[in-house]
């Protein structure tokens, strides 16, 4: 049996989103995580918010730790992981209400970051909510020096990561139908960032 992975960020930041997914999900039922990663978020939420289905998702590297947390939760509402590389993968067309996803735009280079967007066009019905966590520059701007820090640090490792800007976010968002509906200040100089699809084109 697989030990379950632990990051200690992944626990920290749970609370905060908690509060945030509990009024953007409120309406939701069906969910998706992308790149749900240790797997610790997915059963972190589903105990709480046991009116969804969660359903994780991750590169297949990472599918025995998520179902060793799955597994050792016992939740009913919470599925093993999908394989799901948002470079290539098809998701069903308006088969989840909600999607969510946390630390990853800055790890994935940013063509897949736009290919993510055109999955959760495609996966989300319409008014539902995509939620995505994690650091973000708005404005051509870091909202600190720790945030400019880590992206020199990301960029050294791979010049294909980098924290994203936001409005370059929004942009991939719009040519899915999605709007974003708000931004959320949370700790750590993290965002939450909810974008809701329309059922309109947006020009
Ligand atoms: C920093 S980890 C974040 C994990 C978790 N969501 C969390 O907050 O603890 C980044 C995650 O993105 C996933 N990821 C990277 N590239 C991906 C891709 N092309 N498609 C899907 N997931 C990807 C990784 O496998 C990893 O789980």
């Amino acid at each position: 049996m697989t030990d379950r992975p632990y990051a200690e960020a992944t626990a920290r930041n749970a609370a905060p989103i908690l509060e945030i997914l509990k009024r953007e999900f409120r309406d939701s039922q069906r969910v998706l995580e992308i790149g749900s990663g240790t797997g610790q978020h997915a059963v972190a939420f589903a105990a709480i918010l046991d009116h969804l289905h969660w359903q994780t998702s991750d590169l297949d590297e990472n599918h025995a730790g998520i179902n060793a947390w799955v597994g050792a939760s016992q939740l009913e509402n919470v599925s093993a992981p999908l394989s799901i590389d948002v470079r290539t993968a098809d998701v069903a067309v308006d088969s989840y209400d909600a999607v969510y996803s946390s630390n990853t735009a800055h790890i994935m280079g940013i063509d897949a970051v736009e290919t993510m967007f055109s999955l959760v066009g495609n996966a989300l019905r319409v008014d539902g909510v995509f939620c995505l966590y994690g650091p973000f520059r708005c404005n051509g701007q870091f909202n600190a020096q720790s945030n400019a820090d880590f992206d020199t640090n990301l960029r050294g490792r791979d010049p294909a990561m980098g924290i994203r800007d936001l409005e370059a976010l929004d942009e991939f968002a719009a040519v899915n139908s999605l709007r974003r509906r708000r931004l959320y200040a949370v700790p750590s100089n993290n965002y939450v960032a909810v974008w809701r699809k329309t059922g309109d084109p947006i020009t």
